[in-house]
């Protein structure tokens, strides 16, 4: 099949996935990477090419239980592989999506899939630090690969934390990596070693002395960081106490902890409105302020919208407004033409007046 691809004039031509209009992914390859995670590779049923950041991420909505349950999942390849994209899933206890992919997901199969998304990207610098916990390794791996395929001089620290040495993701491709790039200097943290007593190195909690320790020079380089909230915390905590000036850290994380910390208003000083929000599919109805999302009250009230970013980038919580008016601040979670179509983001969006959402 014939492939146009970016001309010298820089023109989008249309053998390039098209991030407004193309929503249909083809899986080609799942491969197992720890004892509870797997990778898939896909790409786009017309051969399209995928253009990507290193630290961008898809968002997959799979129709579960006759309902249409979305999730965020960074892309682990290199954005130098244009005409594939790996998405790296840990299989998370009583996780509908994360199960779904890992029982059933395999070559051959479509599933909708919006992207790229997201903004953490990698500014140009010399030296970074690359620190992830867990699975908040998909998008710095990603971006290590990045450097790795482009063969240019960089120096690279690398603290990747994880429970136990058996669940380090990524952990032969890391040393491999580590083998053929001079410039990139890998530590494996496990935080403890009882299922592998061999472990040759460190092991424990991530701390500002180990930093210290592995990084003399981190004042001077740039941090991205991803993880869950608790390491993200720490991490940024010791950075700061090392030196690093806030402009040069950058981090990411989908961490359901996030969601649940988003800080409300510390003191109301005005009765706000009071507006009722009604759920057709569900059968149910919350009362909402004008001062408070749509999301948080309907999760308090136990109606079921799926989220993951909260804050109007990542497009998950994308609902259907039947009736009503909201002020909705996004970050790029929604396009003009779904606006115009009526849809919404209930994590970005204060009520205006009654509502009717379709969910
Ligand atoms: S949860 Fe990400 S846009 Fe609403």
């Amino acid at each position: 099949m014939a492939i146009d691809l970016l001309k010298a004039d820089n023109t989008v031509h249309t053998g390039l996935w098209q991030a407004e209009t193309d929503d249909t992914l083809l899986c080609v390859d799942v491969h197992d990477e720890t004892h509870d995670v797997k990778s898939f590779t896909f790409i786009s049923p017309d051969r399209k090419h995928i253009v990507f950041d290193a630290g961008q991420y898809f968002m997959f909505e799979l129709g579960l239980d006759d309902e249409v349950d979305g999730r965020c999942y960074s892309i682990s390849s290199s954005p130098h592989r244009r005409n594939a994209i790996t998405i790296t899933v840990k299989r998370v206890p009583g996780g509908r999506v994360s199960n779904w992919l890992h029982d059933n997901l395999k070559p051959n199969m479509l599933v909708k899939a919006s992207g790229p998304l997201g903004r953490f990207a990698r500014p140009m610098a010399q030296k970074y630090v690359f620190l992830s916990g867990g699975s908040g390794v998909t998008p710095v791996m990603s971006m290590v690969r990045e450097l790795a395929d482009a063969a240019q001089p960089v120096d690279v620290v690398f603290i990747h934390a994880g429970r136990t040495p058996k669940d380090f993701i990524f952990r032969s491709d890391l040393a491999n990596l580590a083998d053929r790039m001079k410039g990139l200097r890998l530590l494996l943290l496990p935080e403890e070693v009882s299922n592998e007593r061999s472990w040759p190195g460190l092991y424990g909690r991530i701390s500002k002395e180990l930093v210290h320790l592995a990084v003399p020079d981190i004042a001077e380089r740039i941090i991205m960081c991803c993880g869950p909230a608790p390491f993200m915390r720490a991490a940024k905590t010791i950075a700061g106490e090392l030196g690093v000036p806030p402009q040069n850290y950058h981090e990411e994380s989908f961490d359901a902890a996030v969601i649940e910390e988003a800080p409300g208003p510390i003191a109301e000083f005005v009765q706000a409105q009071i507006f009722n929000v009604q759920f057709s599919k569900q059968s149910k109805s919350v009362e909402v302020s004008a001062d408070q999302t749509v999301l948080s009250c309907a999760k308090k009230a136990g109606v079921r919208i799926p989220s993951s970013c909260a804050s109007g980038i990542c497009g998950t919580c994308k609902s259907r407004l039947v009736s009503g008016s909201v002020d909705m601040k996004h970050d790029g979670g929604i396009r003009q033409r779904e606006i115009d179509a009526g849809f919404f983001l209930p994590c970005c969006s204060k009520p205006l007046s009654d509502l009717v959402i379709e969910r």
